[in-house]
């Protein structure tokens, strides 16, 4: 998937991906990481989430990393909050009280720019992706984050009857990925039922990784 086509999809509103609430995913499941409060948490291909907005409130700082300005600028937009804008390497970098987003490729950013990281929440990222660019996203994201524990959800079912995004990506493919530097916990597994197309059943499983150290 390059820029463009990412680009192209905020331009044109067509952002289906995006949810209206917070990821139940992520309420149910955050705990597992054992967080104190004030923890930075790095949420990777972040979009306009409202997920970033519960980890705020929790009392977590946020971190996100986004291609489009313009999913960042209607981050802000849509939750009235002020921003500043600062210009660092390669990316633009929004910040206010407890959240900061980076405006850029995620895969230009390093661990000097983006700093102390204690989790990562992965929602719609890795299966953003193709698979040949997952490997190099999880390469990166393992070194960036120092390989910080992580929430990941991820969607299965049959890639022949249908592209990504979101891409199927197997349980086989995460413990691929992620093995060898973390330990890999699957924490729940929702059968979705028909989705994107007709007839096309869908899973999701979400995965607590905990870095080998
Ligand atoms: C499927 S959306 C998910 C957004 C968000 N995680 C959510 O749950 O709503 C994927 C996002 O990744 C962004 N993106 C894609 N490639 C990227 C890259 N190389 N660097 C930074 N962001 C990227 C896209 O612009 C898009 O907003």
């Amino acid at each position: 998937m390059q820029a463009d086509f990412w680009h192209a999809k905020w331009e044109k509103n067509q952002i289906g991906f995006h949810e209206a609430e917070t990821n139940p995913n992520l309420t149910e499941n955050f705990h597992h990481l054992g967080l104190e409060t004030g923890a930075r948490i790095l949420v990777p291909l972040c979009g306009k989430s409202l997920d970033m907005v519960w980890l705020m409130s929790q009392g977590y700082q946020v971190v996100g990393v986004e291609l489009s300005e313009l999913a960042v600028l209607q981050f802000f937009e849509e939750q009235d909050i002020p921003f500043e804008k600062t210009v660092d390497g390669d990316f633009i970098h929004y910040s206010t009280e407890g959240l900061e987003l980076y405006v850029g490729d995620f895969f230009k950013m390093n661990a000097d720019v983006l700093g102390q990281v204690d989790a990562v929440y992965d929602r719609a990222a890795l299966v953003a992706l193709p698979e040949e660019m997952r490997k190099n996203y999880t390469q990166h994201l393992s070194k960036i984050s120092n390989t910080a524990p992580q929430l990941l959800a991820t969607f299965e079912y049959d890639q022949s009857k249908r592209n990504g995004p979101p891409f199927s990506v197997s349980e086989e493919e995460v413990r691929l990925r992620y093995a060898e530097k973390f330990e890999i916990n699957l924490l729940e597994v929702k059968e979705l039922g028909e989705m994107f197309v007709d007839g096309l059943l869908v899973s999701e499983k979400v995965w607590y990784l905990k870095g080998k150290g």
